[in-house]
């Protein structure tokens, strides 16, 4: 059995599919505020549905329970709770995860991290570290990820691809290695299915690393218009970085700052011992344009 935690998430729901699709028995954790179309979407998949929240070690210590392999996916920054924060959940509550995991005689241990830019720290990234250096003991495999695709090039985050309007944080020629959450999935599993990249870091990016202008202009060639560019300097990032003043939005202009340096991952050493067919961001622009290209016909 293997326990998912931030299995209602894009990349925990991504992750309990192929786990299903590979026969294994899933316990996905779930609270009782989750929405309940994706914990149905669980329940569709027959996975075990296992009901706590980071923030409550009893009821973490009760999913734990007879478990061989534990993924954890969840964060507190896109999907929160009255109570949860970076401290509580991403800091305190994966500490918590990992104290419960050793107690019950769990040792792999797979966590998704995000990626480190010593110029930039911030509450995120220094949580993030924090529950690495927790499960070194362990039999971890941390998944340090770039930037995904369904999130950073989306209208949720200014990418606004239905309307052909970019946001752009910083100049934007700085390569970032846009990687798809389905991608993630894979190597989240991989340690699990094939016993490998035990106690590792993995770099996980996308096949290439194209700057932000490089994808908008794949965007205006796949979809026949030009983009509405709108660029936020970096000095308007770094300005909105130290005057934040909670956590949160400290993690949030540290993201954008980050992205405004750059992210590039070489993968070519990592798809050597796990070979994963990555998605490019033009195939994900095709699969994205291709509903309002259809109603445009
Ligand atoms: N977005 C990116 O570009 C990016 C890049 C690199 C790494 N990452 C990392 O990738 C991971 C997955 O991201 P995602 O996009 O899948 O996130 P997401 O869609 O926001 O999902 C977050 C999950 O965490 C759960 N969660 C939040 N607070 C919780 C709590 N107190 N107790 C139990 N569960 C809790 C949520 O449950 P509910 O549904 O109940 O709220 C949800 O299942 C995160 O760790 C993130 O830091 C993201």
């Amino acid at each position: 059995m293997i326990l998912v935690v931030g299995a209602t998430g894009l990349l925990g729901t991504r992750v309990c599919e192929r786990l299903r699709a590979e026969g294994r028995s899933v316990r996905a954790l779930v609270r009782r505020t989750s929405n309940p179309d994706k914990v149905n979407a669980l329940r569709s998949l027959d996975c075990e549905l296992a009901t706590g929240d980071l923030k409550d070690p009893p009821q973490i210590r009760a999913a734990c329970q007879g478990i061989s392999a534990l993924i954890s996916t969840a964060s507190s920054t896109l999907s929160r709770q009255p109570g949860d924060s970076i401290e509580s959940v991403d800091l305190q509550g994966q500490l918590a995860l990992a104290n419960a995991a050793r107690s019950a005689g769990v040792r792999r241990f797979i966590y998704v991290s995000f990626r480190d830019d010593r110029t930039v720290q911030y509450p995120l990234t220094q949580a993030k570290r924090s529950v690495e250096r927790a499960i070194a003991d362990l039999d971890f495999t941390s998944i340090q990820a770039s930037y995904f695709m369904q999130v950073w090039l989306s209208p949720a985050l200014g990418f606004d691809y239905v309307h052909g309007r970019a946001r752009i944080y910083g100049s934007g020629s700085k390569p970032i290695s846009w990687v798809s959450h389905r991608d993630v999935a894979e190597f989240c599993i991989a340690p699990i299915l094939r016993s490998v990249a035990s106690r590792s870091v993995l770099e996980v990016g996308g096949p290439e690393a194209l700057s932000p202008l490089e994808v908008v202009r794949i965007f205006e060639e796949e979809s026949g218009r030009r983009f509405e560019v709108e660029t936020i300097p970096e000095a308007k990032l770094r300005e909105q970085f130290n005057s934040a003043n909670d956590s949160l939005e400290k993690s949030f202009a540290g993201i954008m700052l980050q992205y405004a340096h750059g992210d590039a991952i070489d993968m070519r050493g990592l798809l050597e011992s796990i070979p994963v067919r990555l998605t490019s961001v033009r195939e994900y622009a095709r699969t994205v344009l291709e509903p309002y290209k259809r109603a445009a016909l």
